[in-house]
């Protein structure tokens, strides 16, 4: 069987490293690019995952979703290397709820919007390439416009200047809107995915806001909803805003 590629973007933590951990656990068919902006994180979720014994393989890439010289030389390299990329996930991203609001949107518009925008032209080319693409957004389902329109989520109760990270997850959501609409013609199955509640650094590194204050669940099961969109098994749902048990309007 042909080996499916696929680049997750922030792969050295939370549930960048739990989806690369899933698939590469799930068969040899797959081979997992971790792109990190740090070198030493990509390396080190590397030998982690490595040590699970995976079935399939691992490499990994440096740069930073905001750098767009070393986006396209990072795709330049996967096309030398692999000739086509099979499945990204964009899903590098910042929660930055920093109290100066100029600097919260800066940080979250440039991560969440502005990266998955640059990654997703980059690499666009080599997904066209492949027999059976996939485009995965990873955004959040309790930043739904429909969502918030009329009344706050109960998870936002207490959180404070999330004002930046709602903003950008809305424009992320309309990324993929586009992507699907101007590329799904040409066989790109573009998906704007939530990942549910999950333990990772996107709040703070202290335990209390990795594990979400006791709330947040297993990274993994995001991970198993990655698995089971390049598996195929929501292609019905292809161009929409899915989670893991049905899907979000936008
Ligand atoms: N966890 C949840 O409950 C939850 C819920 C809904 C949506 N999400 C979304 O899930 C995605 C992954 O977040 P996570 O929860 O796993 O948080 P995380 O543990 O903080 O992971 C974020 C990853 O993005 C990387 N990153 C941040 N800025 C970057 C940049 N400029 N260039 C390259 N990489 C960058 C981080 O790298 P460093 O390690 O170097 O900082 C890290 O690898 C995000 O898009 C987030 O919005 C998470």
């Amino acid at each position: 069987m042909a080996t499916t590629i696929v680049l997750i973007t922030g792969a050295n933590s939370g549930i960048g490293f739990a989806t690369s951990k899933v698939l590469a656990c799930a068969s040899s068919t797959f081979h997992i690019i971790i792109a990190s902006r740090s070198l030493e994180k990509a390396e080190a979720a590397k030998s982690t995952i490595e040590a699970a014994s995976p079935k399939g393989s691992l490499s990994t890439v440096v740069f930073d979703v905001t750098d767009e010289e070393s986006i396209e030389a990072t795709a330049a390299l996967v096309q030398q290397q692999f000739g086509r990329l099979d499945v990204l996930v964009n899903n590098a991203g910042s929660g930055s709820m920093d109290m100066d609001l100029k600097a919260r949107f800066q940080l979250c518009l440039n991560t969440n919007v502005i990266g998955p925008a640059l990654v997703a032209a980059a690499f666009r080319p080599l997904l066209l390439k492949s027999q059976n693409p996939y485009s995965i957004f990873v955004s959040s389902g309790e930043r739904t416009l429909t969502r918030n329109a009329h009344e706050k989520p109960a998870s936002h109760a207490g959180i404070k200047n999330g004002d930046a990270y709602q903003v950008s997850k809305a424009a992320l959501n309309m990324l993929a809107i586009l992507e699907a609409r101007d590329y799904g013609p040409q066989g790109l199955k573009v998906f704007a995915m939530s990942p549910g509640f999950v333990r990772s650094n996107l709040r703070g590194t202290s335990e209390e806001a990795r594990s979400g204050w006791g709330r947040a669940g297993d990274p993994e099961v995001s991970g198993e909803l990655v698995l089971s969109i390049v598996e195929g098994k929501r292609d019905g749902d292809v161009g929409l805003f899915v989670h893991r048990d049905g899907v979000y309007s936008w």
